[in-house]
């Protein structure tokens, strides 16, 4: 019996559908584009809304993403971990091109980001980074030097208070426990003063980065040390929501209390402009820009440096009069 097979038009006809078929989905999963409107999909997970810092670092990524015509997704992760976690394989699934996160804390990532690297899914870390020890699990870190932000803080304290020959107690509002900004801010900050004896911190407990925390916390402090001399505080809302203690126990701030806190968002700006903050470790907030060029070149491939520093400044009272009008933040 004679069998019906193909003439050789018709296979080579298969042939190139099949082969085009195939190039096609290669071409999916190398670049990651859904195969949706041919957009560049971001997936971002940001830590919450605890701060007017984290605010204004929201506005800059969603303005940023929507300038650069990027589809953002966009998750908030009310400073949990877990929820940050969840995001993240969400983001995997639904295959976004590049995920970027700002991680709350920096331990406990890897296997996630392993989880992101076995998709080939590039990962960028915003504001905070991780403590992975192996950092082929993301592409690169754009954010800003917090080690230097409390060594700033710390320096100017000392300049401060170098002629001072008795004791000066000093109480330390610390940000979320287990993030980098506390960690290090704190690590920058102790550096600073270590060579001055006289300066001693005396209290030291997180706000986790918001005014009620702030206001909490020292409210205790104030309880438990009836001299207070200086407040260092990891944010401006901290110290913001410590002004509102340290003015019901009966003290001035800025003038009975030194506060010196770390950001520079308007609030803390026009607090520092009153002569309420004495210093203030400016952080930038206004990420989005970078990132979305960062997010661009990751996702053509093209190399990028692995840590990508935010360029920052401090302000003194009469520095922050004048660079209050032009703030936009
Ligand atoms: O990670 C940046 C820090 O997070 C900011 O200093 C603080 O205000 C925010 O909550």
């Amino acid at each position: 019996m004679r069998t019906h097979l193909p003439s050789r038009k018709v296979v080579a006809v298969l042939t190139v559908a099949l082969l085009a078929a195939g190039m096609a989905a290669c071409g999916n999963s190398d670049t990651g584009d859904n195969g949706d409107d041919g957009k560049i999909t971001l997936g971002f997970s940001q830590v919450g809304a605890e701060s007017g810092w984290r605010t204004a670092n929201t506005t800059s990524i969603k303005e940023a993403a929507a300038d650069a015509g990027f589809d953002l997704k966009f998750d908030d992760a009310q400073q949990k971990q877990e929820n940050q976690i969840k995001a993240i394989r969400n983001f995997i699934q639904q295959k976004v091109d590049v995920i970027a996160f700002s991680p709350v804390v920096e331990s406990g990532w890897d296997t996630v980001l392993k989880e992101a690297k076995d998709a080939k899914i590039p990962v960028i870390l915003t504001d905070r980074s991780v403590d992975s020890a192996d950092k082929s699990l993301y592409k690169t870190f754009l954010g800003s030097d917090f080690v230097k932000e409390g060594r700033l803080a710390g320096e100017w304290l000392v300049e401060q208070k170098k002629a001072a020959t008795g004791p000066v107690n000093i109480v330390e509002l610390q940000g979320t426990t287990g993030s980098a900004p506390a960690n290090d801010r704190k690590k920058g900050f102790a550096e600073a003063i270590a060579a001055s004896p006289n300066l001693k911190v005396i209290a030291s407990q997180s706000g986790d980065f918001t005014r009620a925390g702030g206001k909490q916390v020292m409210e205790q402090f104030l309880k438990a040390n009836p001299k207070i001399d200086v407040l260092f505080a990891h944010n401006d809302d901290m110290g913001l929501g410590a002004l509102e203690a340290i003015t019901a126990a009966g003290k001035v701030p800025g003038k009975d209390i030194t506060i010196i806190t770390v950001d520079a968002v308007k609030d803390g700006m026009q607090a520092l402009a009153d002569g309420k903050f004495n210093f203030i470790a400016e952080c930038s907030p206004l990420l989005g820009p970078q990132l979305m060029d960062l997010v661009k070149k990751v996702h053509n491939g093209e190399e990028v440096p692995p840590r990508i520093e935010t360029q920052e400044t401090t302000f003194t009272q009469e520095q922050a009069k004048e660079a209050l009008p032009n703030r936009k933040y």
